[in-house]
């Protein structure tokens, strides 16, 4: 049996018809105020600019290890970036010095013209693990920033509505244990999105789902981007899935990582995966990253 667990006595009740301009979708609310100022809403569009960000992290040899080098990319309000490249090449390290988890040994980041100097509610992150609090069910999980901001009084409503948004909305009241994979990214994807961030990064979120869950998710994560308008940057190791995705790819290069190089997708949503221009991309993307194969034999006839 499932039930309310540390929520307000108010949680799971009826969305509030107070809760805030942002139910729905559109522009955040303008005046989400202290003591930590709501994510999203007025703050501005979510661009990024990264200049020379360079990382380097100690090694127990008392070396230093680096895992980027001099990235320099544009991230447009709105826009969605893939990082693509082999393990270690610095893509979870990227997104943590956007997340501001980390500090560029070298090199400069900006949220809409702001040095990023530290987290903030603006940037939200998604991991390949959902992480969700266990003894937490889902309306709980997801009602967790609000509560961390200290505004459930007003925002208490909001949490039915992005449950609602990733299809979760007759799922507050069962827990983490009891979810999909899928079911739990989508979760995670509420909890969030529910601080309104500008800028969404996502450390390989669909890594752990079967084939067509994740494609289910690529599309649910495109509905969500359509409706919060919400800058995207997402690692994944699937050339689909980056292309089928995003509006550019950013191919990473390790030792150390660099980007190697930046390709628009061209191509006008919705998009399908079987057609050739895809498939092209496809094959130009597999041999920058020199996973391309080789044929010994002359071509195979199907
Ligand atoms: N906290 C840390 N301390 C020391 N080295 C680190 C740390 N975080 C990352 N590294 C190193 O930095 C490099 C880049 O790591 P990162 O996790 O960013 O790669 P990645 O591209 O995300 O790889 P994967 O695809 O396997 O997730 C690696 O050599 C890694 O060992
Ligand atoms: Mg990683």
């Amino acid at each position: 049996m499932t039930q309310e667990s540390q929520a307000p006595p108010e949680a799971g009740g009826p969305a509030s018809p107070a809760a805030g301009p942002a139910a729905g979708g559109g522009a955040p609310p303008a005046g989400a105020g202290p003591p930590i100022p709501a994510a999203g809403a007025g703050a501005g569009s979510g661009a990024i600019e990264i200049r020379g960000a360079s990382k380097s992290f100690p090694h127990p040899d008392g070396s230093e290890v680096p895992a980027l080098s001099r990235v320099n990319l544009s991230v447009g309000a709105g826009e969605f970036i893939t990082l693509i490249g082999p393990s270690g090449c610095g893509k979870s390290t990227l997104l943590r010095l956007i997340a501001g988890l980390e500090r560029a040994t070298s090199g400069s980041l900006f949220l809409d013209g702001r040095p990023i100097e530290g987290p903030g509610a603006e940037r939200g992150l998604v991991f390949q693990n959902p992480y969700l609090f266990p003894w937490l069910n889902i309306h709980g999980n997801v009602a967790f920033g609000i509560k961390a901001r200290r505004r459930w009084r007003e925002e208490k409503g909001l949490v039915g509505q992005y449950l609602e948004l990733v299809g979760l909305g007759r799922f507050g009241k069962v827990f983490p244990h009891h979810l999909s994979g899928g079911m739990a990214q989508r979760a995670s994807l509420a909890r969030a999105l529910i601080n309104r961030p500008l800028v969404l990064l996502l450390d390989e979120p669909l890594g752990a789902l079967d084939a067509f869950t994740r494609m289910n998710m690529q599309d649910e994560i495109l509905r969500i981007r359509e409706e919060k308008r919400v800058t995207m940057i997402m690692v994944t190791h699937d050339v689909d899935e980056a292309i089928y995705l995003s509006d550019r790819i950013v191919v990473m290069t390790a030792g150390p990582g660099r980007v190697e190089t930046v390709i628009p997708v061209p191509f006008a949503r919705p998009r399908a995966r079987n057609i050739p221009d895809f498939l092209r991309l496809r094959g130009k993307i597999l041999e920058i990253l020199n996973f391309a194969g080789r044929l010994e034999e002359p071509a195979y006839q199907i």
